[in-house]
């Protein structure tokens, strides 16, 4: 049995509880981070933090542990589970009172910590990652997708869908435009260059992307940061997502329609292995 991290506790996968008056239960009030962790390193560290200090800072979340604390909880948490290659999942709920339910931030809270470990066999395979299959699907999300929020039901119900479909991943759009997957960030090449939607509220700056677009600069490939309209994404001439626990990966088909690659001339096979070689560095 998996053993994780509870709030200064570390349990048996099966006796982690938390109250049911947890805010986190109730209203979905809480943030959470995934961290890829090739051999016992956690990749991009500083940005993962960086970005969890953002999501709580957004929501007010008065959490006291310190960054120092987090790593030592995750490097118990692979010792404890004999592990090196891995994903961290990490979240921050803002805790709760018993028998009390406010709308507003209930007073007397203690943010509850939780945080385990996945094994991740594959975590060292590459450079190129099998392609994936994607479906475009109207996006029902909120205002403040930047915030790494637990709330993933609308992420949940595209992700439903693109199963239900045959497919990998849904391509969320929002008037008109191609913004993110459930669980990922979006590219598309023309003419030799990537294009990607900007940071904006209305998706998740991934961590992963920071570092594509670093590799992009490294290697001196233009990118333009701006919308990706619908029709554009059907006509590009590739399509790659990105996340934590995918990496990167190509799309081979989109709604339906199989996408062909010219592999000597793609960018995909590129990207995949300047990815790959900074992973390990
Ligand atoms: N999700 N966009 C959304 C909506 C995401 O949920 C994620 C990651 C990303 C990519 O971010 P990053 O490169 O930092 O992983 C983009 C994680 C992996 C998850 O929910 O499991």
């Amino acid at each position: 049995m998996a053993t994780v991290y509870l709030n200064g506790e570390y349990l048996p996968a099966e006796q982690a509880k938390v109250s049911a008056f947890d805010r986190g239960f109730l209203f979905g009030d809480g943030i959470y981070e995934v961290v890829p962790i090739y051999r016992g390193r956690l990749h991009r560290w500083p940005l993962h933090l960086a970005r969890l200090r953002r999501s709580l800072a957004a929501i007010a979340l008065d959490c006291r542990i310190g960054d120092g604390e987090l790593e030592q909880i995750t490097q118990q948490l692979l010792q404890r589970n004999s592990l090196e290659n891995a994903s961290l999942y990490l979240q921050i709920t803002r805790g709760g009172v018993p028998g009390q339910r406010d709308h507003f931030y209930t007073e007397g809270c203690v943010a509850s910590v939780f945080a385990y470990v996945t094994p991740w066999p594959q975590a060292l395979d590459g450079p190129e990652r099998p392609a994936l299959t994607a479906i475009t699907v109207p996006d029902l999300r909120w205002q403040r997708c930047d915030i790494k929020s637990i709330n993933l039901l609308p992420n949940a119900m595209a992700r439903q869908q693109a199963r239900e479909a045959g497919a990998d991943e849904a391509i969320l759009i929002r008037d008109g435009e191609a913004l993110e997957g459930s669980s990922s960030n979006l590219y598309i090449v023309r003419e030799g260059g990537l294009i990607t939607p900007p940071e904006q509220p209305r998706m998740l700056s991934g961590i992963t992307r920071a570092v594509i677009l670093e590799l992009a600069g490294q290697h001196g490939v233009p990118v333009e940061q701006r919308g990706i309209a619908r029709s554009e994404l059907q006509q590009a001439e590739e399509i790659w997502i990105s996340s934590s626990l995918r990496e990167l990966r190509r799309i081979s088909r989109l709604d339906g329609v199989d996408r062909h690659y010219d592999a000597s001339r793609a960018l995909y096979p590129k990207f995949a292995q300047w990815f790959h070689e900074d992973k390990l560095r």
